[in-house]
């Protein structure tokens, strides 16, 4: 399947994102995670991102695009893939449109999570993810991990994101609105949107995602 998940920042985009890959085995594709990837090995890539991403701003969309469309070029998408924090406003919309068009390839679903603004600022509080792999997210009371600090599945040293900040909340909040809300109806008109409610446990949250794949799959 190719799914896109779309949903304000903290609603849940990649702890759902990585339990589904694993379950419908497709890669998981966050551009902000390959952001970060960057910016931890310090590529160009990453500098420049840093800048934006710390301010809560868009990357511009030269810089976006083209990362994700080389990712997706990739040959484990094969079979699929799980779009999350992609596309991110209406050019990067068309732009990835243009793209499956000429790989001759279309979406089979764009999956909107829905949460209110008081819970997504609580779970971007408490928030802590995994330096050796940002797919591996948890919060500090919903979601902590057996050890204080340390990750489950790797080990690795957890942390808190740099854009985690009272004033970068508040700012991609506002980018949300009114630069990603729009791809929702851009992709409603193209009847892809499925939303569902995003609160409940993270595996209840889960469960209403697999179960709109499943109905979309059906027709
Ligand atoms: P990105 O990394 O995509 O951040 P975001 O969209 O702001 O979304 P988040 O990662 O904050 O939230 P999430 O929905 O993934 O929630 P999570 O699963 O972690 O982008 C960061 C920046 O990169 C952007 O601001 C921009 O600068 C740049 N960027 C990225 N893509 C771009 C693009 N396409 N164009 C331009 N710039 C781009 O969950 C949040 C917390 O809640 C966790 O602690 C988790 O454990 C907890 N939680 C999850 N589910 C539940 C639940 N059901 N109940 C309780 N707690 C839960
Ligand atoms: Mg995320």
């Amino acid at each position: 399947m190719r799914i896109v998940l779309v949903g304000p920042p903290g609603a849940g985009k990649g702890t759902q994102a990585h339990v589904l890959a694993k379950t419908l085995s497709i890669p998981h594709i966050s551009t902000g995670d390959l952001f970060r990837a960057n910016i931890s090995q310090s590529t160009p890539l990453g500098l420049e991102a840093k800048g934006y991403m710390d301010k809560g701003q868009l990357v511009p969309d030269e810089v976006t695009i083209g990362m994700a469309k080389d990712r997706l070029l990739q040959p484990d998408t094969a079979q699929g893939f799980l779009l999350d924090g992609f596309p991110r406003n209406l050019a990067q919309a068309k732009a990835l449109d243009e793209h499956l068009a000429a790989e001759g390839i279309t979406l089979d679903g764009v999956l909107d999570l829905e949460v209110p603004e008081d819970e997504v600022v609580k779970r971007i509080a408490g928030r802590r993810l995994c330096r050796n792999n940002g797919a591996h997210v948890y919060h500090v009371d919903y979601n902590p991990p057996a050890v204080a600090g340390v990750c489950d599945e790797c080990g690795g040293e957890l942390y808190q994101r740099s854009d985690d900040t009272e004033d970068a909340v508040r700012t991609r909040l506002e980018v949300y609105h009114t630069e990603t809300e729009p791809i929702i109806e851009y992709y409603a008109q193209q009847n892809l949107v499925t939303t569902i409610s995003a609160l409940g446990k993270v595996d209840e949250v889960t469960q209403r995602a697999v179960d709109a794949l499943q109905a979309r799959a059906a027709g």
